[in-house]
Parts: C-alpha cells; structure tokens; sequence
C-alpha cells in the first residue's frame, strides 16, 4: 500500500508546488511509482509546472463527482516514467467539495502508487483540512522569514491537534547570505522555534523560478545543487540517514556571466 503525504504550509508561496513536484521527481527517479494531487482547488498549478496543461481533459472534480473513472483523469508525466498527476479542479464550489470523496480518491491511489503527494492550498482553510485527514505524514514548508516561520508554528498547532504524527519541515529559499546578513533567521533558530524534525532544505535559486515557469522543473537536470537538496530529502523521506548538501557560493566569473 501506498504513503499519502500531504505538503503543506501557513504563509502563501513559499514553495509547497516547488517542493511537491521536485520531491515527486526524484522519488519517482529512484524507482518509486510517485501520483501528485493538486489540491489547489480552483487555483490549479502543477500541470503548468509540469508542462501538462495541454493535456487536462479530466481532473479531481471529475473523479470525485464519478464524471470520469480515475485512470481516465490521471496524466503521466512527459520525462518521468514513474511520475502522474491528477489535475486541480479547474473551477469548483467548496460547498460541494467532500472531503470524504478526497479519501476515496486517495484511497484508491495507495492500490497502484508507492507514493501520493498532495500539494494542499496554503493557510488553514478547507482544501487544507480535507487533505490532512486523508494522509499519514506531512511535509511542512517554510522559507526564513518571520511571518513565514510563525504561520508554519500555527499549522503545526492545528496538525497536532488534529492527531498528525509525522510532521517534518523543509525549509525551502534558503539563502545564507541573507542569514549573514540578518534578513532571514537562522536554520537553527527555525527549528528551536518550532520544535519538529528537518526533513531537508532547498536552496534559494532564480533557476528554480525559471524552471518552474518553462514547465521544465529544476530537479530533471540532475547536475544542480537544488538537485543534490532534494535527492537528500528524498532520501531522508525514505529513512536513510544522509547529510545536507553544504551551500556552495557561485564563483565571481560566473556571478558576472550567468
Ligand atoms: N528554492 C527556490 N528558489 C527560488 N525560487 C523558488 C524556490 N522555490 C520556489 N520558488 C519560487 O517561489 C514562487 C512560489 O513557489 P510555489 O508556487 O512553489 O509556492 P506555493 O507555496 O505552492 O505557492 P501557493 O501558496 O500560491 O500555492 C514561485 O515563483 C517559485 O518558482
Ligand atoms: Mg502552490
């Protein structure tokens, strides 16, 4: 049977689509058969990431309401073999939305993939709470700013009260430069602060934003430090005990030309 996971956070934007697609990828990389829900309802990204956008003919929606039977509205990846995504629902009325059917739906998925990752919509409303109560483990995300740390301590208050067990962080737009400089807090700090296991970090990387805008995510290309990051907590996901990759400073010449 399949691992649900949802990724999630307090604060808006601050990588939960990133995150859920890359860790996807080389999860699905390493041989695991990996589905990625986008519980972002109505406000649908990942099939843009992905470059799929093209080929949504069902989605979620669909499959909740019996529309279309699941195979049907699941999409394979292009690069990635292992690799599926069930589409958001392009528009949809949040009265209507059960989160029972989500678990059926999830439910269902844990029959044919090793991994199912839910990409949930920020803050604490509903898409949030239907998707916690259909998984076992949550991905927190949170960058290094205040508001963004302080919101994630109030989701893990919601989480524990909710009973969830396994909840791990990624910090995700690390830059050490901006913690030298006082502009973001510590790692250390983070953690003290909220008081849950690291799962991994991510660098902060313009090529993250470009990739992600080309529907061509970063983590396909395996020679970049974003990579090396995701791969660790791909792995530490899986219960190996491996390092973090140490941040590595872009030498002048190529700080000039790129
Ligand atoms: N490690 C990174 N380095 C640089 N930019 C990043 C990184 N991760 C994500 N981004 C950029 O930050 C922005 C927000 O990322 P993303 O859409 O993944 O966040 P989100 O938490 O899913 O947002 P939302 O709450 O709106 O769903 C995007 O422009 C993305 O390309
Ligand atoms: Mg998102």
């Amino acid at each position: 049977m399949g691992r649900a996971i949802a990724i999630t956070s307090g604060k808006g934007g601050v990588g939960k689509s990133s995150v859920c697609i890359n860790l996807g990828i080389v999860l699905a990389q390493l041989g695991y058969r990996v589905c990625l829900i986008d519980v972002d309802l109505g406000l649908k990204n990942l099939d843009v990431m992905l470059g799929l956008e093209n080929r949504v003919i069902y989605d979620l929606r669909d499959v909740m309401e019996g529309i279309c039977p699941l195979e049907k509205a699941i999409l394979k990846d292009k690069r990635e073999s292992n690799l599926y995504l069930l589409p958001a629902c392009k528009s949809v009325n949040l009265r209507y939305f059960k989160g029972s059917d989500l678990k059926l739906v999830v439910e269902e998925l844990k029959h044919t993939f090793d991994y199912i990752l839910l990409d949930t919509p920020a803050g604490i409303e509903s898409g949030f709470i239907h998707s916690i109560a259909c998984v076992e483990d949550v991905i927190l995300v949170t960058n290094l700013d205040i508001t963004s740390v302080q919101d994630a301590d109030r989701v893990i208050g919601i989480l524990m009260k909710e009973q969830m067990k396994s909840i791990q962080l990624v910090v995700n737009r690390m830059n050490p430069r901006f913690i030298d400089k006082g502009i973001s807090i510590r790692l250390e700090d983070a953690l003290n602060w909220l008081s849950i296991d690291l799962l991994g970090y991510v660098f902060d990387d313009e090529n993250v934003i470009r990739s992600n805008n080309k529907g061509m995510p970063l983590s396909l290309a395996r020679n970049t430090t974003v990579y090396e990051c995701f791969l660790a907590i791909a792995k530490r996901l899986l219960g190996e005990r491996v390092p973090l990759p140490k941040y590595k400073e872009k030498k002048l010449l190529q700080k000039l030309f790129g």
